[in-house]
């Protein structure tokens, strides 16, 4: 799976709210949690593809007063990580506008290098995990950690929910992406030349009156809101009513009272 120009990589789900939503709502403890275990005070960490920084400012809290830079390809988000900055008052961390495959900083500059759902979003991850490594110190630590569409379960079954599934694969597919990330970050990490991986693998799990109507809810909003709608209607993989549809499976499975939803994540620390 390789482009012959990733700069012009689609992001699959662009930054509607529904979208920043999700990703604001995480924190390291709930997505890096196999990274936590190897920060001590003073490491650099760079993370790559921060979207709305959530995680970098906690990840900076646990190395401070190390310095952490996150960097995104959208300036629009990296606006809104700096307002949670801001409002977070961390300052140990800064935020900045840049691509993960391109990155402006010399050979074996930082101590960490991190990317938490990004590799599934480009067409080429291999490239993008080489350029982690230039960037780490020898004996650093590069980390990923990448959900695996193919992979998520839930219940009760519903097929405006399989539906949901088909139209996102056929859409991350067509961005020359891989939903289906998880399995392949070893594959990805060999490739790239890594030879000392430590794979795991954790889960996200909606199951809770709270969490149901929050997973539900933000999917039934994305899916007829978000940049993942409009790449479904405009490339005819679905029309707006089909996902509306969608959107009220959703709504029903957030309703139910004992419905679940589990994400599984693949996760590697890599040695520089
Ligand atoms: C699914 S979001 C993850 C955001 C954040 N890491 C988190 O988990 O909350 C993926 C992010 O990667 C960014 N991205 C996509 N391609 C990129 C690239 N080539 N270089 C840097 N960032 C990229 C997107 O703009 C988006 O903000």
């Amino acid at each position: 799976m390789s482009s012959s120009d990733p700069a012009s990589d689609t992001y699959t789900h662009g930054h509607h709210e529904s979208v920043l939503r999700s990703h604001s709502w995480r924190t390291a403890e709930n997505s890096a949690g196999y990274l936590l275990k190897l920060l001590t005070p003073g490491l650099s960490i760079l993370d790559i593809g921060c979207g709305p920084g959530t995680i970098t400012i906690d990840l900076a809290k646990h190395v401070a007063p190390g310095e952490v830079i996150g960097i995104d390809v959208s300036s629009d988000v990296i606006e809104q990580a700096r307002a949670n900055q801001a409002d977070d008052g961390q300052t140990n961390v800064s935020f900045t506008t840049g691509s993960g495959y391109d990155l402006g900083y010399a050979d074996d500059s930082f101590d960490v290098v991190h990317a938490h759902q990004v590799l599934q979003h480009v067409s080429d991850p291999v490239g993008m995990l080489r350029e982690m490594r230039r960037v780490c110190r020898p004996g650093g630590v590069v980390a990923v950690r990448d959900a695996d569409y193919a992979a998520m379960a839930w219940w009760p079954a519903d097929p405006r929910l399989d539906r949901w599934m088909e139209i996102y694969q056929a859409v991350a597919k067509g961005n020359d992406a891989e939903p289906n990330a998880a399995r392949h970050l070893v594959d990805w990490a060999t490739e790239a030349g890594y030879t000392d991986l430590d794979p795991s693998a954790d889960t996200w799990v909606f199951a809770t009156p709270a969490n149901r109507q929050w997973w539900g809810g933000l999917w039934a909003d994305r899916v007829v809101s978000s940049s993942l709608a409009e790449q479904a209607v405009d490339r005819g993989i679905a029309t707006m009513d089909e996902l509306h549809h969608v959107a009220e499976g959703f709504r029903e499975w957030a309703a139910h009272d004992t419905s679940w939803f589990a994400v599984v994540n693949g996760e590697l620390i890599l040695r520089a």
